[in-house]
């Protein structure tokens, strides 16, 4: 049962990558119960089309399938240029697409390094340049970004997502104050572990999430409704005056300097 009201994104439209699973899928699910059309967007077929299917069988709104790499510039704007034809409107960007795997510096190529950045912070860059110029530019809308904790501290092990991830939190902070002034409100959320993800089973095993649960301040780990809630205050008018934000949802974990357990999870792989 949901805290918003059930109408409250009634009839806009929503653009989300790697809408088809985990935190990305949440997000589109409950975007759709609250009466959004949405689009979601994945290099994987197998991974877009349950999801879309279950949104239209579930809340009766329309969901469209996009296989799309974020990487790739041209299949970004053709992807883009389907939703505005296909639902008629964007007024929502979610870039939730993005790459990870444990791994020491010194053992990551440079391709492993460039393939995170690729996916996470030009893939958003490419998702937020698309949008704007179809649509964003002469209506106004929102963009939300998926952020992380890691580089807040030295990650081991996510030397290449603690780059990305900076890169995504410069790019929500410089958009806000550019596109601002247009009506477009930029902001990110900054998620720590999140349980039944697929950033979970690449990052801590079951013991680290145990461990975990007894050190994060709030004594849990993180859960997809905590995103999906955090995220429909970030886009509805309740938060019309929050633009260029990087909002934390870990429970206080990042403020613990509990974060070097990855050292432990990159040990247990070895
Ligand atoms: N450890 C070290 N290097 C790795 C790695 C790992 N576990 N997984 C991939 N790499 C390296 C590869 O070796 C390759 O570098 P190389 O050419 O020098 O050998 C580079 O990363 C690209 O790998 P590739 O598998 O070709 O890329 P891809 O585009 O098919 O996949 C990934 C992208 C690597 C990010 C993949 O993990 C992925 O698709 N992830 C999406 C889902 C996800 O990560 N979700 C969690 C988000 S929190």
């Amino acid at each position: 049962m949901s805290i918003f009201r059930d109408d409250l994104f009634r009839d806009q439209v929503v653009l989300i990558t790697g809408g088809g699973t985990g935190i990305g899928r949440g997000i589109a699910m409950a975007l759709a119960a609250h009466g959004a059309d949405t689009a979601i967007l994945s290099r994987t077929a197998e991974h877009l089309d349950p999801t879309a299917t279950e949104i239209r069988n579930s809340t009766g709104r329309r969901s469209l399938a996009l296989v799309a790499d974020v990487r790739q510039p041209e299949q970004v704007e053709a992807a883009v240029g389907r939703v505005v034809e296909e639902l008629g409107r964007l007024d929502i960007v979610i870039n939730a697409a993005a790459g990870n795997f444990l791994c020491p510096s010194a053992d990551l190529s440079p391709n492993g390094f460039g393939t995170v950045l690729d996916i996470d912070a030009k893939g958003t860059w490419n998702v937020s340049r698309a949008a704007y110029h179809a649509w964003l530019r002469d209506h106004g809308g929102r963009i939300l970004n998926i952020s992380a904790t890691l580089h807040y501290g030295g990650t081991p092990g996510q030397v290449h997502v603690a780059a990305a991830k900076a890169a995504v939190d410069a790019l929500t902070r410089t958009l806000a104050v550019e596109w601002g002034p247009q009506g477009i409100r930029v902001n990110a959320i900054a998620p720590g572990p999140i349980s039944d993800t697929e950033g979970a089973r690449r990052l801590f095993p079951d013991t680290i999430a145990d461990r975990l649960k007894r050190i994060i301040p709030v004594r849990r780990l993180g859960r997809i409704e905590d995103v999906v809630n955090l995220t429909l205050f970030l886009l509805s008018d309740a938060a019309a005056n929050i633009n260029g934000e990087i909002v934390v949802t870990d429970g206080g974990l990042c403020l613990s300097g509990n974060l070097n357990l990855f050292a432990e999870a990159l040990r247990s792989k070895s």
